[in-house]
């Protein structure tokens, strides 16, 4: 095709405006890892009403020569919908104020997801991205991660004391906001549950938030050696060192939170045997013997067009680093049945995620 006599229309230019979206969009997350960086949100937070860029700056200490991009970096922030603009009514100056987005940035907030943003957005995490067409031809590889780095994620993480304790502390934020949900919220999951194994559970956030909240339950965490090794003693949460591949401590209920997303379906299936083994040897009756599930339901809920666009790119980012993949109803339930399951109840109700209860029959 000779393309130089190809018409080129408002249509082609339209198109060329999508890819060029594409193309760059990285940058809205680059941005987010810099304002983050930066402690834009907790300086907006401190100065305690809307800051005007001037106060801004002084207060962000960048080097001189800078200056004058912190407006432009700003502009896309508040185009992303990190932060609003106010008027201020004695000069008519814009200022920045927080919004709701950006408060789940702030570090001392409880709930706030920046290290979360800092473990995914980290050079090791995004490294494996370049490799992700090359990896389409390598049969080799279990993941695009394992090919670049030269191990599995799990192994890396369990070798380099930088990405263990950003990673783990990017999952007990996620942790903090979703217990903090589920047990001020929807905690009839838990109740007549005398015992739990928060299986895969890191740093204990989501264990400890159940301990507090259900005093008499016996909780427990299981995670690999690496994670656990240094955790201080906890009154109300035992930790367990292990390998869910091979047996998890007895309970009345298995706890999931994000963990049959890393893993292919015969893993899956092979970590939910290993759980019914587990709630079988436990002391609870009927339907408190249970696997409670905290993962993504694809295609579950009236999701809005960003859902399910992040729903996407949660399942692309499962296959680039660990071997799993997001799953729907028909998915899960495929993996709940052939681990010998009789049954099981999905509530859409965090958000991007589904609570999902797996009884024995
Ligand atoms: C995605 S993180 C989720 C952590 C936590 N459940 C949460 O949601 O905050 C997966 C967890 O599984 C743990 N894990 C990976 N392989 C494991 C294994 N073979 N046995 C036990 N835990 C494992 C990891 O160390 C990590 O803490």
């Amino acid at each position: 095709m000779d393309l130089v006599n190809v018409e080129v229309g408002s249509e082609q230019l339209q198109a060329q405006a999508h890819i060029w979206n594409h193309i760059f969009n990285f940058i809205n997350s680059m941005c987010l890892k810099c304002a983050i960086q930066l402690d834009i949100p907790d300086i907006i937070h401190r100065h305690g009403q809307p800051m005007t860029l001037d106060a801004l700056v002084s207060a962000l200490q960048i080097h001189p020569s800078r200056v004058h991009c912190v407006n432009r970096l700003m502009r896309i922030l508040v185009h992303s919908g990190f932060f609003e603009q106010k008027k201020l009514t004695l000069d008519g100056q814009n200022a920045y104020v927080l919004n709701r987005m950006s408060e789940l940035l702030l570090k001392d907030n409880p709930s706030s997801i920046a290290p979360f943003a800092l473990s995914m957005l980290d050079p090791i995490m995004m490294n494996p991205w370049h490799g992700l067409s090359a990896w389409f031809h390598n049969g080799v590889d279990p993941t695009p991660f394992e090919m670049v780095q030269g191990m599995s994620f799990w192994r890396y993480a369990g070798q380099d004391p930088k990405l263990n304790r950003l990673f783990n502390d990017g999952m007990a934020s996620d942790a903090r906001l979703v217990a903090s949900v589920v047990v001020n919220e929807h905690k009839g999951v838990f109740e007549g549950i005398t015992s739990l194994v928060d299986v895969g559970g890191g740093t204990r956030t989501t264990a400890k938030a159940i301990a507090s909240s259900f005093p008499h339950m016996e909780c427990t965490i299981f995670d690999l050696p690496h994670v656990v090794a240094n955790l201080e003693v906890s009154k109300n949460v035992r930790c367990v060192p292990g390998d869910m591949f091979e047996a998890i401590p007895p309970a009345d209920a298995i706890l999931l939170k994000w963990i049959l997303h890393d893993w292919s379906d015969e893993e899956s299936v092979k970590i939910l045997k290993r759980c019914k083994e587990a709630i079988s040897k436990g002391k609870g009756k009927g339907k408190n013997k249970k696997v409670i599930i905290i993962d993504m339901v694809m295609e579950n809920q009236k999701s809005d067009k960003e859902m399910i666009e992040t729903q996407l790119f949660a399942d692309i980012m499962m296959m680039t680093v660990t071997s799993g993949r997001e799953r729907n109803e028909t998915e899960w339930a495929k993996l709940f049945v052939t681990a010998g399951f009789g049954d099981y109840k999905i509530s859409p109700m965090l958000g991007l995620r589904s609570l999902i209860e797996v009884y024995l029959s």
